[in-house]
């Protein structure tokens, strides 16, 4: 079974879905001596498997397959519909089509996504958004496949312990895309990488890995001195060049570093971390659907944003660090860091 003692480098690359996770950036990470992760959340299992052949024809290291826990979903009253979608239609874009309110089934069904992974029994499965359905946890166990899930709180960290989870992500508010709090409902603790990543390394008894805002070497030690296993980064390998990053997303990652980063409900209907443009300040007070439906919605937006090479109109999740982030290959950002833990090492040991 995994164990994080077996990577050369504490770290994983964040598992990041809508197509930036290809077969080429996970391998090179899991050649590299990290664990290369899939964003699995949308996929067919017909992908899901590709993909995962794909990744083990180029690589023998770990290799993590993640997905989203949805939660059961309701289309809101016909007012509310249409006033998210109007706010859609009043935005300044020509040329998107197919604007409608989509109908059930609203998302992916598990059971159905995880198929392939009995098969392909990657080292790794992990979760967001809450845990998964009764038995799975127990299915990858059996089969030598470890499970990880990540939290925002303690309280979250804990129902991952006792539900026997392998090791639990402590994600925190500086982290790019999707914040995975479990219950909409529940007040946000709001807290940082490393006040979180303390807190459930004193608390929990499983390995935390800290995600949120880790750029360089230096990150991820800080990371390891607060009692983590292990770094997910995410952002830091948006512009490596086997990531599926867009174009005009890579752009403006690189060369409009003045832009705040923002919370939004706006393209999916759920809190995601992403650059400021002109879709996130024009929808700040619109009506949106709920999680995933509004995703959903907003998809020929976005993917029309995506081939005119529209970044105003697109979601560019990233982190708040997000202005350190390197445009190299995979390889070297590995050896770059592997470098720069090392000098963090020998500078702390005096
Ligand atoms: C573009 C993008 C997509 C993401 N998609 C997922 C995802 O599919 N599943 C998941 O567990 N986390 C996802 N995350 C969150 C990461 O797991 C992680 O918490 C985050 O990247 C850490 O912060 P950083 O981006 O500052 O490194 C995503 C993050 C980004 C930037």
């Amino acid at each position: 079974m995994f164990n994080f003692s077996q990577l050369a480098l504490p770290l994983i690359q964040a598992p990041m879905a809508g197509g930036i996770t290809t077969p080429q950036l996970v391998a090179a990470v899991a050649n590299q001596g990290g664990v290369g992760s899939f964003g699995f959340a949308y996929s067919t299992p017909e992908k899901i498997h590709a993909d995962l052949l794909a990744a083990q024809s180029l690589t023998s290291g770990p290799i993590n397959a993640n997905f989203f826990v949805f939660s059961p979903v309701c289309l809101p009253s016909d007012q509310i519909q249409k006033n998210a979608m109007q706010a859609l239609r009043s935005l300044d874009v020509d040329g998107v089509q197919s604007l409608t309110i989509p109908a059930e089934p609203f998302y992916p069904n598990l059971m159905e996504q995880l198929e392939p992974i009995w098969n392909a029994r990657p080292a790794i499965l992990s979760f967001h958004f809450g845990l998964p359905p009764e038995g799975v946890i127990e299915k990858a166990h059996a089969l030598g496949i470890a499970v990880g899930i990540s939290a925002t709180s303690l309280a979250e960290a804990l129902a991952i312990e006792t539900a026997h989870a392998d090791f639990i992500v402590a994600q925190g508010i500086e982290a790019g895309g999707h914040r995975g709090q479990f219950d909409l409902q529940a007040k946000d603790e709001v807290l940082s990488t490393l006040a979180l990543t303390a807190q459930l390394a004193q608390h929990c008894h499983a390995p935390i890995v800290a995600a949120g805002g880790i750029m360089n070497g230096a990150d991820i030690h800080a990371a390891l001195a607060n009692g983590a296993q292990a770094a997910q980064m995410g952002t830091a390998f948006l512009c490596c060049d086997e990531s599926g990053t867009p174009s005009s997303y890579r752009h403006y990652l690189l060369h409009k570093q003045d832009r705040p980063t923002t919370l939004t409900k706006a393209f999916s209907g759920r809190l995601a971390r992403g650059l400021e443009n002109t879709f996130t300040r024009t929808m700040q007070t619109q009506v949106t659907l709920p999680f995933p439906i509004q995703n959903t919605l907003t998809g020929p937006l976005r993917q029309w944003a995506s081939t005119q090479n529209n970044a105003e109109y697109q979601s560019l999740w990233a982190g708040t660090a997000y202005a350190q982030i390197r445009s190299m290959t995979t390889q070297d950002l590995m050896q770059q860091l592997r470098n720069e833990i090392e000098a963090q090492h020998q500078k702390s040991n005096g």
